[in-house]
């Protein structure tokens, strides 16, 4: 009996091509050679100046205002931990959302609301009912190629989320992992040039542009929150891997990021085709999914007979893996729905794995 080989479409993650490892190896040895008593030991606490001052450049900021951390995801724990300290409970979130941002903000003990959302994005109209309803500590938003949705806010709605934040003096976290993901189609104006950086705090990563081992994150803050955020990392960390983050310089600096960028979205636009084309072959009527133009992930929505858990249990047995929708909820909906990334596997296995999901459909539907 041969062993059915699992396809995961569970997986975020880029495929292994995706990492630029022989040019990474490169850096490494030269930032240890020209720089390797200050990377290797204690330093600021806010990150490798060299890499804080391009970031800050690229956003037209102060270098102050820019906090290197651990990865992206480290960066949230700060400035939720901060922002709930002296705020209401309240935290704001698209419906579905990113799901371990969901638990940390569970382990802050914040009443955490999920806002409802199309395919345009997050909806406007949800958010300032919701704001009519009680103040909020803050709203936590993707508004680029989502994960889980793959989905992107559209610019008018950008506007009027920009408004209702001065309006209501709400405070806006824009996480932006994915933006220069992008496959195709012009990028909008982000939240945070829309607004100027005021209510908007910007929260970004090398994790899908460069290698998500390298663990170097950023947010772009408001200066007072910076220094306070700053001291919250010293008082868990002491320095970030500034090793990392001046491996991350020297790539830039040799002028690798941008080519680096071309060609993980030339194979994962691949993917992404492929994922497409797929499920327009394999998938009956009744289902349907967003069609993202970046990232890595799509959003895929049967009918209404169809439980995603139980799909989910036998998709598993029949060898391929994908991650419910009600995991990025945070009290129910989601049911009908998965979460499909199409970074990690090839071409020629999206094709199986999607055929796979296909047989299950119709018989997980009651018609
Ligand atoms: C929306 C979003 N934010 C943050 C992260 C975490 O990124 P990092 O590797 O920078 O911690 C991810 C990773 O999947 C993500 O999808």
């Amino acid at each position: 009996l041969v062993a059915l080989e699992t396809i995961s479409f569970a997986r975020g993650v880029p495929a292994p091509e995706c990492l630029p490892v022989e040019l990474l190896a490169d850096c490494a040895r030269a930032v240890l050679e020209v720089d390797g008593a200050r990377t290797l030991s204690y330093g600021p606490a806010a990150g490798y100046a060299p890499l804080r001052e391009w970031i800050a450049e690229r956003h037209g900021v102060d270098s102050g205002r820019v906090l290197l951390t651990n990865g992206s995801l480290q960066g949230f724990v700060f400035l939720a931990g901060r922002l709930l300290e002296d705020g209401p409970p309240r935290v704001l979130v698209e419906g579905p959302t990113y799901d371990r941002p969901l638990k940390i903000l569970a382990g802050l003990g914040a009443d955490v609301v999920p806002l409802p959302m199309d395919d345009e994005g997050l909806d406007p109209d949800g958010l300032s009912a919701a704001l009519a309803a009680g103040p909020a500590a803050f709203l936590y938003t993707i508004p680029t190629f989502q994960n889980p949705s793959g989905r992107t806010l559209s610019t008018e709605r950008r506007r009027r989320l920009v408004q209702l934040t001065l309006e209501h003096s709400l405070r806006v976290l824009e996480d932006d992992p994915y933006g220069l993901v992008r496959f195709e189609g012009d990028p909008p104006p982000s939240l945070f040039e829309l607004e100027g950086g005021d209510r908007v705090i910007y929260s970004s990563s090398f994790s899908k542009t460069i290698a998500p081992g390298l663990r170097v994150g950023y947010l772009v803050l408001p200066e007072r929150l910076a220094a306070d955020l700053e001291e919250r990392a010293q008082s868990t960390y002491i320095t970030p891997v500034l090793l990392s983050q001046a491996i991350v310089w020297e790539f830039v600096r040799r002028g690798q990021f941008e080519p680096n960028l071309q060609r993980i979205c030339a194979l994962l636009g691949a993917r992404r085709d492929a994922m497409l084309t797929a499920l327009e072959r394999s998938l009956p009527p009744g289902a349907s999914w967003s069609r993202p133009e970046g990232g890595y992930f799509l959003w895929l929505e049967c009918s209404d007979g169809v439980d995603a858990a139980r799909l989910l249990e036998q998709a598993t047995e029949a060898g391929v893996t994908f991650v419910k929708g009600a995991d990025f909820f945070p009290r129910g909906g989601g049911e009908h729905s998965a979460r499909l990334a199409y970074s990690f596997v090839s071409p020629g296995e999206i094709e199986e794995g999607v055929a796979r999901l296909g047989e299950l459909l119709p018989a997980a539907a009651p018609v």
